[in-house]
């Protein structure tokens, strides 16, 4: 997966990007980030690339110019156009399905916005989705570029260790992940559940189902209604609803 990113402030993506488990994925050449100032393709002589609103209002406005072009160069660059997600809060809600969906792309554009946004025409020429990371506001859309590449990116084969954990956590089959122990046993008096010590991996397996439903009807219910459940933890969803 390649990533660039169309941005005014590309030292904030580069440095946010480069820990952990997504720096080892740009490490092993598994996904690459790169980020584009904007600003590199003004055509003032101070590197402005915005404006005042036409129609009067407050704040300043990025002009389409800088913006298209610092596209149409990458394109000339790529010898295609890949998407180009723009990031806000007025787009439709990033989740792990929209991810699931992303992640199938071999390129992916984010614009990031500042101020009060980009100059429309723009928008209207490069944009193919807008999207948003949840119902409130920012000061720019790196921070949310930042939160989907991490999300892409660990669904992209090879980055996590092991492949199936990105299948089995939280928001898989629309039921949270349970909850999860290690060393020591005993923990200020709070003991690991016995099932976990006993080695039985059937009763294992069950526990950890029926948690995952528990938690989802206590944390979130609103999830239940999109989860595959089978008769037996419909059974034991409705013992949980009786109790
Ligand atoms: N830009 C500002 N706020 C945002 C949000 N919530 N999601 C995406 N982009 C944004």
């Amino acid at each position: 997966m390649n990533y660039y990113i169309l941005t005014l402030f590309p030292e904030m993506i580069l440095q946010g990007l480069h820990t952990s488990i997504i720096g080892r994925a740009v490490d092993k050449g598994l996904i690459s980030i790169e980020a584009i100032n904007i600003r590199d393709y003004s055509k003032d002589k101070h590197n402005h690339v915005d404006d005042a609103p036409y129609g009067g209002g407050a704040g300043m406005v990025m002009q389409p110019g800088p913006v298209c072009d610092s596209y149409e160069d990458l394109c000339q660059k790529m010898g295609k156009r890949p998407r180009v997600l723009y990031m806000t809060p007025q787009g439709k809600v990033f989740n792990q399905s929209v991810a699931k969906e992303l992640a199938m792309e071999e390129e992916l554009v984010f614009l990031c916005g500042h101020y009060e946004g980009i100059d429309e025409r723009a928008l209207e020429l490069i944009v193919t989705d807008y999207l948003s990371i949840g119902d409130y506001v920012l000061t720019g859309g790196e921070l949310p570029a930042m939160v989907m590449i991490d999300c892409i990116s660990r669904l992209v084969p090879g980055v996590l260790n092991n492949d199936v954990s990105a299948e089995i956590e939280s928001f898989h089959d629309n039921l949270l992940e349970y909850p999860q122990y290690t060393r020591p046993e005993i923990y200020e008096g709070r003991q690991v559940p016995e099932v976990l010590l006993s080695g039985h991996h059937k009763n294992i397996e069950l526990w950890r189902r029926q948690q995952s439903i528990k938690r989802t009807l206590d944390r979130r219910p609103d999830l239940l209604k999109g989860a595959n459940l089978s008769k037996k933890d419909e059974i034991y969803l409705e013992s949980l609803i009786k109790e």
